[in-house]
């Protein structure tokens, strides 16, 4: 166990690069089981996510290079279960079951439980599947699914979940016949994994809209791929240095994916200009308080709320920030008031009174926007913060602290 020591108060000035997407390697890493052919990647980020879907993917018979570019070749699967070790971990595991189903007829995948920032459940994967005429049934903890073969068919899915409808996109590839997903997930990660798929052979359309369409193939071939760059890692930064009165430079950072968030961060007072090869972020003198709402891609996102209530904390006025897509995630707003955040939570809503200044404490959460979101009060606050439990950081960001140290945070890492 290791924890983050703090010492707040100092302006982030300087440049650093954006890594690689978690979201958006999470699921391409997935796709390699689609073929027996080698698939090479670019630009994976080094994260505790990625080494946990590569255990996955090699308990699965995958073969894996320990090289960058990582080159992933799943020639033959051996095993067709994911275990609840791995899945507890990350739930985002789920993402090899219409692989497998796609391709080997059969998957067994621990059933996520419930999380830290809500229930969570994946009914929307799984009645998916079985509309694609896949047999599913639930057995000591476990989903278990068959299919002689996957059908194309209409899907609706109730809430545009992210990665239902890239398991779906992924089991649809080789089914017989044409998917059509409706209320699909717009996202930029949902987007970078059609474009791999279609690089393998897939016939898809409409990503990026609400409407997917995938005509099944019979099979998929091997490609060379690069990861998008973390639009979240990004966000995060930006709010560090808004939220610190920087002024920084960010490269291989994709300001098309972040419209919402440079909108809210603008109304803020936040100074953001594309310049050669990045972006500059310039804090404003005062932070303006701004009301925002979580939604589905293209709208604020839900994993952006808690890096952006840390700012609004020190705020000129009131914010209201509410949360609609999990229904558990203010975890942070206790610890914020420890460091002298005026916070009232009302339902899905957070109502921040902005104060003129936080003060550094030992803290803790329990996941892992949330951690990051004290990793920002921590830098503006005065004084020494101590962040626990940072493994969730290491979840999913790459080098926090020496990507911090290296605007001129006072930022360390002990162990505990
Ligand atoms: C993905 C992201 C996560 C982000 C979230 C929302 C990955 C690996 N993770 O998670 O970082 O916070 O999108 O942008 O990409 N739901 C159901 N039934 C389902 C599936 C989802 O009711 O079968 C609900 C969820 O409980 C939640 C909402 O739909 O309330 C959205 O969740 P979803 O988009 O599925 O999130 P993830 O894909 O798990």
């Amino acid at each position: 166990m290791a924890k983050f020591i703090i010492r707040g108060g100092k302006p982030l000035n300087g440049e650093i690069a954006i890594s690689g997407a978690k979201n958006a390697a999470l699921p391409m890493l997935a796709a390699s089981l689609l073929t027996k052919e080698r698939i090479v990647y670019h630009n994976v980020p080094q994260l505790l996510d990625i080494f946990t879907i590569k255990k996955l993917l090699l308990k699965l018979g995958v073969n894996m290079s320990e090289t960058d570019p990582l080159i992933v070749q799943a020639e033959r699967i051996t095993n067709h279960c994911a275990p609840y070790e791995l899945v507890r971990t990350m739930r985002a595991s789920i993402l090899v079951l219409g692989p497998l189903l796609a391709r080997e007829g059969k998957a067994c995948v621990s059933l996520p439980g419930g999380c830290a920032i809500g229930a969570r459940p994946v009914d929307l994967h799984l009645r998916g599947l079985s509309e694609m005429g896949a047999d599913i049934v639930l057995e000591k903890g476990y989903i278990k699914a068959k299919a002689k073969y996957l059908k194309g068919t209409e899907i609706y899915l109730d809430i545009p979940t992210v990665t239902g409808t890239e398991n779906l996109m992924m089991a649809a590839t080789l089914a017989k016949g044409e998917t059509v997903l409706k209320n699909a997930a717009r996202e930029p990660e949902v987007v970078a994994l059609a474009k791999m798929l279609k690089d393998m052979g897939a016939e898809i359309k409409g990503e990026g809209t609400d409407t997917i369409v995938i005509k099944g193939v019979e099979g998929l071939s091997g490609t060379i791929c690069s990861i998008i760059p973390d639009r979240i890692e990004a966000g995060t930064y930006m709010v560090a240095v808004a939220i610190t009165g920087g002024r920084a430079r960010f490269k291989n950072c994709c300001l098309e994916h972040l419209g919402a968030v440079i909108k809210k961060l603008k109304e803020a007072g936040v100074k953001i200009t594309k310049v050669s090869n990045g972006v500059e972020i310039l804090a404003p003198k005062e932070i303006k308080s701004t009301d925002v709402t979580t939604l589905p891609y293209p709208g604020f996102p839900t994993d952006m709320q808690a890096q952006f209530m840390a700012l609004m904390c020190l705020s000129n006025g009131v914010s209201v920030i509410t949360e609609r897509i999990f229904e558990n995630r203010f975890m942070h707003v206790l610890e914020l008031k420890r460091m002298g955040a005026d916070i009232k939570i009302d339902g899905a809503s957070a109502v921040v009174r902005g104060v003129p200044k936080l003060m550094g404490a030992p803290v803790v959460a329990t996941d892992l926007r949330a951690s990051a979101s004290l990793v920002l009060a921590g830098l503006a606050a005065e004084g020494i913060t101590e962040v626990d439990r940072i493994y969730h950081l290491d979840r999913g960001y790459e080098k926090m602290e020496l990507k911090l140290k290296a605007l001129g945070a006072e930022i360390e890492r002990v162990a505990v």
